[in-house]
């Protein structure tokens, strides 16, 4: 059913600094089991992956379910997107049948076509640029075990990839302290440092030790995202010494929390001692995609406010 206005979420400064506090609210109390309402009753979801995914996937269909509502999974296998059918005319085509379309893609353009064109909210599942939903997951764990962001300095150590840019964009809305150790030649996105930098401590650096010093939350991801696994063994050259191991742990301030988006490559990017260690907080954070993509869906697709 055409459904315009309506507000997408591609990227976290989608929604206002002042939203995003309320977002949490929102997912915090949706956590915490005291949200009963259901506004997506009578409403669908669809779902397109043109990559593979565990935790975007059940969260979206299991959370959109709780709300009363239901999820398609569209896989390019099955759907005439991946026979070539245009993104336009799929845009066009879902909108008549569904109240939202959650996308995970390669190209950020394919995702931005899809809303250009669709009557629906169009909620980014993680393009080859952003992992929006993600990082708000992670900032809702910082929340719950750090108790906020304020004054707090993250670091990410690993690829500029995806995720690194959505926290670059989460500073930028949120105004913590970001510092980035990448090798050189894996930078994350400079237009989005530079925007950051007008709110935020945000530093790129080369030495993972210099990153987590004294950081309250100590973050990485995998060595090659999806659709760069032609590139595994260059780049497990390029990062090597990037691990966060006990020893990076040990720089890093007193109850510092370790997190990973997952799937995680055990003794690449993490060592198995900090990820099954007490500093990691992953399951919580794999959890928190199902509350925060509760409460982006009751705002784009169900009336809930945020103000
Ligand atoms: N972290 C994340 O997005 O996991 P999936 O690829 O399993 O969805
Ligand atoms: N950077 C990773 C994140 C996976 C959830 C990828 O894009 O594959």
């Amino acid at each position: 059913m055409p459904n315009r206005p309506h507000r997408d979420f591609l990227a976290i400064p989608d929604f206002s600094t002042e939203e995003l506090h309320r977002l949490f609210d929102l997912a915090d109390t949706m956590s915490q089991g005291r949200y009963t309402k259901r506004p997506l009753a009578g409403k669908s979801l669809a779902m397109i992956f043109m990559k593979s995914s565990t935790r975007t996937r059940v969260s979206f269909e299991v959370g959109a379910w709780q709300l009363g509502g239901h999820a398609l999974f569209l896989s390019p296998r099955d759907v005439q997107l991946g026979r070539g059918e245009p993104i336009a005319d799929t845009a066009r085509v879902l909108s008549r049948y569904v109240d939202g379309i959650m996308i995970r893609t390669f190209a950020h353009a394919e995702i931005e076509e899809l809303a250009e064109y669709a009557d629906v909210p169009v909620i980014n599942g993680l393009t080859d640029w952003l992992h929006p939903c993600q990082v708000l997951a992670d900032l809702l764990t910082v929340r719950q075990h750090v108790g906020g962001w304020e004054g707090k300095r993250v670091a990410w150590i690993g690829d500029g990839n995806n995720m690194a840019n959505s926290w670059i964009n989460a500073a930028y809305r949120l105004g913590f302290e970001l510092v980035l150790a990448c090798p050189e030649g894996y930078d994350p996105d400079q237009k989005l440092v530079e925007r950051a930098r007008t709110r935020a401590k945000v530093t790129v650096v080369r030495d993972p030790k210099q990153a987590a010093e004294g950081a309250h939350v100590v973050n990485t991801d995998v060595w090659a995202s999806m659709g760069q696994e032609e590139e595994q063994a260059t780049r497990a050259k390029a990062f090597r010494g990037f691990i966060v191991d006990e020893g990076l742990m040990k720089r890093a301030a007193k109850g510092a929390i370790f997190l990973h988006c997952l799937p995680a490559h055990r003794g690449e990017e993490v060592a198995p001692a900090v990820i099954e260690g007490p500093q990691s907080r992953v399951w919580d954070e794999a959890e928190n995609r199902l509350h925060v993509q509760k409460a982006i869906m009751a705002v784009l697709m169900g009336g809930e406010t945020l103000s």
